[in-house]
């Protein structure tokens, strides 16, 4: 049991019928993106909003492509859900590593905590672990999905379906980037979607282990990323597009 100070899973407070146009809107979003393109990769951290996004793939038979990007510092309930991911579903995901020279080169230069000295070790961590494996995972591919939603965040308020990913000269899209987490939570009770264990433990938002942190109730769902650092600093820059 968790203290009940902390987060958790929000109620269903949506009717099936608005449920059911959410769902319907979702799969009318995949079938765009499938028609469109031909080598489409999904990037799924396993938490709450890739799961909606893995569950939507599956039941279209979307021809889409799931990767993670394993940064080597994932709780070790994210590395289990990957499985369990696989297992419920029956599909593969490609598990993207860092190149162990950039990390041993931030570990050098910073220590292995480094990131939490400030800004610009924080940026050079999740340049090695994220974003560099990223450019890998996306090497080819004519387009790419995230799991980012509006409401998440201040620096994602401006979101769309369809962005041009200018960094990697393809096009991205934010399936979900109308949902609230109530939607979110309401289609993964409907659909029994497994989740990630973290989020019955006061987690919202998952990232790698030693930068996410419970949140308490009614405190931002992104309080607990990167604490240390300034709102606008909370972005991994996996999705700055320029
Ligand atoms: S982050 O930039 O702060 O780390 P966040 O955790 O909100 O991102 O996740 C937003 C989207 O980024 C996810 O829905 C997913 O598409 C992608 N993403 C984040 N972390 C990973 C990861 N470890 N592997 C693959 N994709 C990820
Ligand atoms: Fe490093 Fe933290 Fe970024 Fe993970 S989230 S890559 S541990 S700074």
């Amino acid at each position: 049991m968790i203290a009940t100070d902390f987060w958790s899973t929000p109620p269903n407070t949506l009717t099936p019928a608005e449920l059911a146009e959410k769902t319907a809107t979702l799969q009318k979003r995949l079938s765009e993106i499938t028609t469109r393109f031909t080598d489409i990769r999904f990037a799924t951290s396993l938490a709450a909003e890739d799961m909606v996004i893995t569950d939507a793939i599956s039941k279209s038979k979307a021809k889409i492509a799931l990767f993670t990007l394993a940064t080597g510092r994932l709780h070790q309930e994210t590395v289990d859900m990957t499985k369990t991911t696989e297992d419920h579903y029956g599909i593969a995901i490609q598990k993207v590593y860092p190149e162990e020279a950039d990390v041993q080169a931030f570990i050098d230069q910073y220590g292995m905590n480094g990131f939490y000295d400030g800004e610009e070790p924080k940026k050079a961590c999740c340049g090695a672990r994220k974003i560099k494996p990223l450019n890998a995972a996306l090497l080819g591919a004519d387009a790419w999905l995230t799991g980012q939603r509006r409401e998440q965040s201040t620096t994602r308020t401006e979101l769309h379906f369809e962005e041009l990913d200018d960094a990697r000269g393809i096009v991205k899209f934010n399936p979900l980037f109308d949902w609230t987490e109530a939607d979110i939570w309401a289609y993964i009770k409907q659909e029994n979607v497994p989740i990630h264990p973290l989020h019955l433990k006061g987690y919202p938002s998952i990232g790698c282990e030693p930068c996410t942190r419970q949140v308490k109730k009614g405190e931002d769902i992104r309080a607990g990323r990167w604490w240390w650092l300034q709102n606008d600093s909370k972005e991994c820059g996996l999705h700055i597009n320029k």
